[in-house]
């Protein structure tokens, strides 16, 4: 019997310290133990629950993977209504709801004002009996909900004995509300390994929390990486705070994971400011917000302001810009890309959205368009996000009035009319025809561009002209152009024909490495061709390369050895380069480059901002040509910094935390060259 007691004692412990070390990982984001002594940890409570089935509990950290199916959801009737709210759009409508409280209350109250972001995700209806989860359950229409306590303790932010740490007091009965949601990226993630493993995915984070919600399998859920924020006590027995303000703060104390992002204001106006410098950050946040909830922090007052229709009058959403539209679909056009591809677009009845008039969107790929079934004159949902290209959603087929057609897809090139071709295993389709226009303008931009041959004002568009024009058949073509050429052509005066001319001539002594990489050989970016030209000095050299010999290159795979020996099987490809030849570009170093030496070895280098004469690229290949790593993220391996104009916060942060060396640009070179010892940048 001793020795029972002893062990329901120690399952008891075992969970309070793993329910602990669950809401410093999750919630605070700051674990105090190791991964391993975690495991530990959970493996003997899961080993003692096994062995003991009488004290296997649902309030165990253990049922987090959730429990069997269920048949259906109960329904559940809520201890008081659970409101939603009033919108505002603009600071007008935010004045207005000012007003309007203050003319209902005595004069000469002064109000202050709790803001949180709006989470867009899904109403959860926690209640807790003498500090533990004895129901969960949706909004439903506000009055009756679903029980989906299984689904909810899956969740491993959601607290499951309160308090989560420390001996607060907890009232008998106490209900929670709060708001169940997808982190951004962890949405991304999800949706990959769904649509890899051939299952359907989400439209965006909030569908995907509310489908999991309503899942019948609490495994499933347990899957999915759903997440809280609690803000508000819905009913509670025993005393509670009385403003919103302690009503964050006190439940964040019992170990319920509460919004970081708040702030309480006295005043009106500074309030407004800031809910409107969160418009062009609300990409910062890591979870979707549609925008802020203003509240008057005395629940006292909201509680006397009285509820109109289901809003409370104390309350307010103040709606950030929509980035959701719906428009018509005017026309699928197609654009054809340097290598080939060709990609559809959708053409628009033109359609506010964030402050921007959009007139075409993505689609994707046509598989897309057959998949979402959207066909020419649907009505459709665009959606754009941060400062990321509009793209389409999907139709809304409700609307159909007949007359919408299903998009065709295409036979042949919208710019050459050569045949279109679908390679094996892959979504894209390519126009194979190399004298394709629309093509040969995407390669003349790609080589002026300002990591290849860095030809100044020689864009698409005057790509395009000259390509129009016919005086461009192949980039080679460039070297050839004569003033008299450009001169009748529109926006070529004399000094732009000159100045173009002469950007033209000047590229001609780029470096090998970026005549290479302008070359647009699949998977030979200028990382690649800096290995490249580390083993080949010329052009001619590289062509005589076979594929074992490329392949055992390091830094050099399968797939790029076959793309170069493909590239320079072509005959039209030798064509241009002799052609290239003619034009006087140089295509050897101008000496044999002499072995570099192997500086870096064992160090590995992170770089955060501009450096002042070398792009991202060309550092990276700089580095790994003297031997060194080169990761994305500061970490306890990374050896340096190497700190450009304007670097990147998180990674100068956490190198300052490892206490990681930073050193500029000319340092890294001195390492590089052997020159001995850094120097590291005063911080
Ligand atoms: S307060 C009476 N605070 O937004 C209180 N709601 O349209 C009403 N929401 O249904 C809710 N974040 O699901 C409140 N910090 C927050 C919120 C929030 C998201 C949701 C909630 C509600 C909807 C309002």
């Amino acid at each position: 019997m001793r020795e029972k007691e002893a062990i329901r004692r120690r399952i008891e412990e075992l969970r309070k310290e793993i329910e602990f070390h669950n809401y410093r990982y999750y919630v605070l984001d700051s674990p105090v133990i190791s991964d391993a002594e975690y495991d530990r940890l959970y493996r003997e409570l899961l080993e003692l629950e096994e062995a003991h089935p009488e004290f296997i509990s649902p309030d165990s950290p253990t049922r987090r993977v959730g429990g069997e199916p269920l048949e259906g959801f109960e329904r559940v009737t809520h201890p008081a209504p659970i409101l939603s709210l009033d919108n505002a759009f603009n600071t007008e409508d935010l004045y207005a709801w000012r007003e309007r409280i203050l003319r209902l209350l005595p004069p000469g109250t002064r109000l202050s004002y709790t803001v949180e972001p709006k989470i867009d995700g899904l109403t959860v209806v926690l209640h807790y009996r003498d500090g533990r989860l004895v129901l969960g359950a949706t909004r439903g229409n506000g009055e009756v909900g679903e029980d989906i306590t299984a689904n909810l303790r899956t969740l491993r932010t959601l607290p499951l004995r309160l308090p989560v740490a420390g001996d607060m007091e907890v009232p008998p009965f106490m209900v929670v509300r709060g708001e169940a949601y997808i982190p951004i990226a962890d949405f991304e993630k999800m949706n990959r390994k769904l649509a890899e493993s051939g299952e359907k995915t989400f439209a965006n984070p909030r569908n995907a929390a509310a489908g999991t919600l309503r899942q019948l399998d609490p495994r499933v859920v347990a899957s999915r990486p759903l997440r809280l924020w609690c803000y508000a006590i819905v009913a509670a027995e025993g005393p509670v705070p009385t403003s919103q303000w302690e009503t964050l703060e006190y439940l964040h104390a019992l170990g319920f994971p509460v919004v970081k992002e708040r702030a309480r204001f006295d005043d009106f106006e500074e309030m407004v400011q800031y809910c409107l410098s969160w418009i062009p950050r609300r990409d910062t946040l890591p979870f979707e917000a549609d925008g802020l909830v203003i509240k008057v922090d005395d629940l006292r007052i909201q509680e006397q302001l009285g509820v109109v229709g289901r809003a409370p009058r104390g309350s307010i959403a103040f709606k950030f810009p929509a980035r959701e539209a719906t428009t018509r679909l005017l026309d699928i056009g197609m654009n054809v890309g340097r290598t080939g591809v060709v990609t559809p677009y959708a053409v628009l009845e033109p359609v506010e959205l964030a402050g921007a008039t959009i007139r075409k969107a993505t689609l994707h790929n046509f598989d897309y368009i057959r998949e979402k079934d959207i066909r020419i004159g649907d009505r459709i949902l665009i959606k754009r996000s941060g400062d990321v290209i509009p793209y389409v959603v999907g139709p809304i087929p409700d609307v159909r009035d007949g007359s919408e057609r299903p998009y065709e897809m295409p036979r042949t090139c919208p710019s050459c009319g050569g045949p279109l071709v679908r390679a094996e295993e892959e979504v894209a389709v390519y126009c194979l025809n190399p004298a394709c226009p629309a093509q040969l303008v995407r390669r003349v931009e790609y080589w002026a561009g300002r990591n290849q041959m860095d030809i100044a004002g020689l864009g698409r568009q005057q790509a395009a002209l000259l390509v129009g024009e016919g005086l461009l058949h192949d980039v080679a073509d460039l070297y050839f152009l004569r003033p008299e050429d450009l001169l009748r052509l529109e926006g070529f005066a004399e000094k732009a024909t000159e100045n173009l001319l002469r950007a033209i001539a000047a590229s001609k002594k780029r470096p090998l490495v970026r005549v290479l990489s302008a070359l647009g050989i699949r998977r030979v970016g200028s990382t690649v061709a800096e290995i490249l030209v580390q083993h080949y000095p010329s052009l001619e050299a590289l062509a005589q390369a076979t594929r074992e010999e490329l392949e055992a290159i390091p830094g050099i795979g399968p797939f790029t050895a076959q793309a170069i020996v493909e590239w320079f099987a072509d005959e039209r490809n030798r064509a241009l380069l002799e052609k290239l030849r003619r034009a006087g570009v140089r295509l050897a170093e101008e000496e044999a480059v002499p072995a570099v030496a192997q500086t870096l070895a064992g160090r590995t280098f992170v770089i955060t901002g501009t450096l002042p004469t070398m792009t991202r690229e060309e550092a990276v290949a700089y580095i790994r040509a003297h031997g060194g790593q080169v990761s994305e993220s500061v970490s306890r391996k990374t050896d340096f910094l190497v700190v450009g104009e304007a670097p990147g916060g998180s990674k100068y942060r956490r190198a300052q935390e490892l206490n990681i060396p930073m050193i500029d640009e000319a340092e890294l070179r001195r390492m590089a060259e052997g020159r001995g010892g850094f120097e590291t940048r005063p911080v």
